[in-house]
């Protein structure tokens, strides 16, 4: 068998990542009924986390139990990746003892040094330049509530972050429209942006960028390991909060969504957040059925 990565979207044809999100969706609905399917015994994933998670952790872990198989969480403070040990080689020792790994880590192309390195599927758990899970997972909310999202219009307000870099290639991917709203300096990745070319606008201007949207995404305005920048941020994002005002700018049945965390009064208002356009409850619980579809996929198919 062919070992398969998830480290971006474009690892997935457009084809299998639309057939991950009917499994998703089948997954859910089997889950409500209390059906158990359980093509993963004695499968392990193992999961390394080198920054916070509350979302990603549970629902890998959560998940990996539902199918049968097992997680087994590691992070640089309780493993020897913090005491030095190089990527590759705890790639080539967790390729003898797991069947998966995911990761979460600061830099890509770390991350893809492991990947070289593994002889089983590693995935993507957020990386300073992309969050693919999280799309499995929007996408997944949008498709059950909407149907396709090929030809709609995404606007994503706030920093150029690994979220945003991940919209660019989803947009490209599955075929949207996708505005970006963020001051001048917070523009995405070039490279990612040139290739997407008409297909994503980078706008500074909120409400002009959110116009007739159908979809209005933010996310934090300093991502984890920016902490340090924080002030300065909060000051140069301050015209860039999701509140009623773009809301109603967009169509009127335009979803809101957030990957979380979220900062109500920053990035988004507590009154968007909170009301009745914003799908983030769904949004958060869909990592779990997305990555169950994700990780059936990647170990079975
Ligand atoms: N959205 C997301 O990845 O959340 P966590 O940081 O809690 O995993
Ligand atoms: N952009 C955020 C996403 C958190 C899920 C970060 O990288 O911290």
């Amino acid at each position: 068998m062919t070992i398969r990565h998830f480290l971006r979207e474009d690892d997935l044809t457009a084809t299998e990542f639309r057939r991950i999100l009917a499994r998703a969706s089948e997954l859910k609905l089997a889950r409500q009924r209390g059906e158990q399917i359980t093509p993963l015994a004695n499968k392990t994933l193992a999961m390394i986390f080198e920054k916070s998670s509350t979302r990603t952790r549970v629902s890998f872990e959560a998940g990996m139990t539902q199918l049968g198989g097992h997680a087994i969480y590691l992070s640089s403070d309780n493993s020897q990746l913090g005491r030095g040990e190089p990527m590759e080689d705890t790639a080539k020792v967790l390729s003898e003892m797991v069947d998966a790994v995911m990761i979460r880590t600061y830099s890509h192309a770390g991350l893809e040094r492991f990947a070289a390195a593994s002889s089983i599927p590693v995935i993507n758990g957020l990386t300073d330049y992309l969050h693919p899970c999280q799309m499995l997972a929007d996408m997944q909310t949008w498709f059950d509530q909407r149907g396709d999202i090929q030809g709609k219009t995404v606007c994503w307000v706030g920093d150029g972050n690994n979220m945003c870099n991940s919209y660019i290639n989803l947009a490209m991917l599955l075929d949207f429209e996708l505005r970006v709203a963020c001051p001048a300096g917070y523009e995405p990745d070039e490279t990612l942006l040139k290739a997407a070319g008409s297909r994503v606008t980078v706008l500074q201007d909120i409400h002009d960028a959110c116009r007739d949207a159908d979809l209005i995404v933010t996310d934090v305005w300093a991502s984890m390991g920016m902490e340090e920048e924080k002030k300065k941020r909060e000051n140069d994002f301050s015209g860039y909060c999701v509140d009623d005002s773009v809301m109603a700018v967009a169509h009127s049945d335009a979803m809101f969504m957030h990957c979380l965390p979220a900062h109500r009064g920053e990035e988004v208002s507590a009154s968007v957040i909170d009301g009745p356009q914003s799908v983030v409850w769904e949004e958060a619980g869909n990592r779990l059925h997305a990555q169950k579809a994700l990780v059936e996929f990647l170990l079975t198919s």
